[in-house]
């Protein structure tokens, strides 16, 4: 395998772990090397979007450890998620185990230290059983599988963004803050026709006002200015660990830190901007671009900056290679 040249795409590895809900309770943890999935042909996931899922990463380390990042804070995500799609909800134990074990039942997938590359785990939840009335399923199935992966945006390490005015990814009072499928069905015509024009993506503006930023594709979005890291404060995005992360580190670092509506004209007044996430990690903004006014808002980028800063102590954390005093990692 050729790390380096990692992109963040499908690889077949040796085994999955599921996890049957049947007649009321969850079953034991099963390995699977199969990467199919027999299902009724009427699943509530098929018709009717019965589907959450997760993302997270492992890491091969500099000591020779392997380290997961927040992985309870994903389960109980995942937990959330099951209850507001009227799903049955893997308990957050059941949800570890199964990670621990799908990563090292794969761990020669686990790409080594300094590669640039890491093991992501996809943990998903779909409803099995058969309806056709629109109600929730009876049965669920839980997946973990993972891939290595490397950048999830491709270029340099930065991004040109375009302003969303006309698509939304989640209705106001809908599924934007937790993780369902449904939500990333919703974002395929913006990220095409962003793509056709030349962007790497778009930045949604709120769904009901569409005053203020809400997020940066699968990422949640962050600026910079005068020594203060401003996210968006929003029930239609998704709570990102990654951000939650950031926003501890950047007040431990002395940066001031306020989760608030964006109003996106302020964009103009920040220094800095990029987006977060798992996949993402963070990734700096050079440009976002405005259709409806022309307008073009610039940012610093490079490694002088505090997006940098960030990024190389979550990373750090991460890796076992800054001290984790907030007690996030844990090696399997
Ligand atoms: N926002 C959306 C829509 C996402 O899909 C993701 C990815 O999980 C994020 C934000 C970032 O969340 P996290 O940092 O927990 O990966
Ligand atoms: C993640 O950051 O884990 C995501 O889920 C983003 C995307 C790949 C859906």
């Amino acid at each position: 395998m050729d790390w380096a040249k990692l992109g963040f795409s499908y690889r077949k590895t040796n085994y999955n772990v599921r996890c049957y809900y049947r007649n009321g309770s969850w079953g034991e943890l099963e390995v699977h090397s199969e990467e199919t999935i027999p299902m009724h042909m009427a699943a509530s996931c098929l018709h009717y979007g019965q589907e959450a899922f997760e993302g997270l990463k492992c890491y091969r380390c500099k000591d020779g450890k392997v380290r997961l990042f927040r992985v309870a804070d994903n389960g109980r995500r995942m937990a959330s998620s099951s209850e507001y799609l009227q799903m049955a909800v893997l308990p957050v134990e059941r949800f570890i185990e199964a990670v621990h074990k799908v990563v090292s039942l794969n761990e020669e997938f686990i790409p080594p230290y300094e590669s640039g590359a890491s093991l992501y785990i996809r943990p998903f939840l779909i409803g099995t059983g058969a309806q056709v009335g629109v109600k929730p399923a009876d049965e669920y199935l839980f997946v973990v599988f993972v891939s290595p992966v490397g950048p999830y945006f491709k270029g340099e390490g930065e991004i040109t963004m375009c302003l969303e005015h006309t698509y939304d990814r989640a209705a106001p009072h809908g599924t934007g803050h937790v993780k369902a499928g449904g939500n990333y069905g919703a974002s395929l015509t913006a990220y095409v026709e962003s793509h056709k024009n030349g962007f790497d993506g778009v930045i949604y503006l709120d769904p009901k006002e569409k005053k203020y930023i809400d997020e940066v594709g699968a990422a949640n979005f962050f600026g910079i200015k005068e020594g203060t890291y401003v996210t968006p404060e929003s029930p239609s995005i998704l709570p990102s660990i990654t951000n939650k992360s950031l926003c501890a580190i950047a007040e431990d670092m002395g940066l001031k830190v306020e989760r608030r509506h964006i109003p996106y004209q302020e964009l103009d007044t920040f220094e800095e901007a990029g987006a977060c996430g798992t996949a993402a990690v963070i990734t700096q903004i050079n440009n976002i671009f405005d259709p409806q006014s022309g307008k073009t808002y610039k940012f610093r980028t490079g490694a002088d900056t505090w997006s940098h800063k960030l990024y190389q102590r979550l990373v750090d954390i991460q890796h076992g290679e800054a001290e984790d005093k907030f007690g996030w990692v844990t090696t399997l």
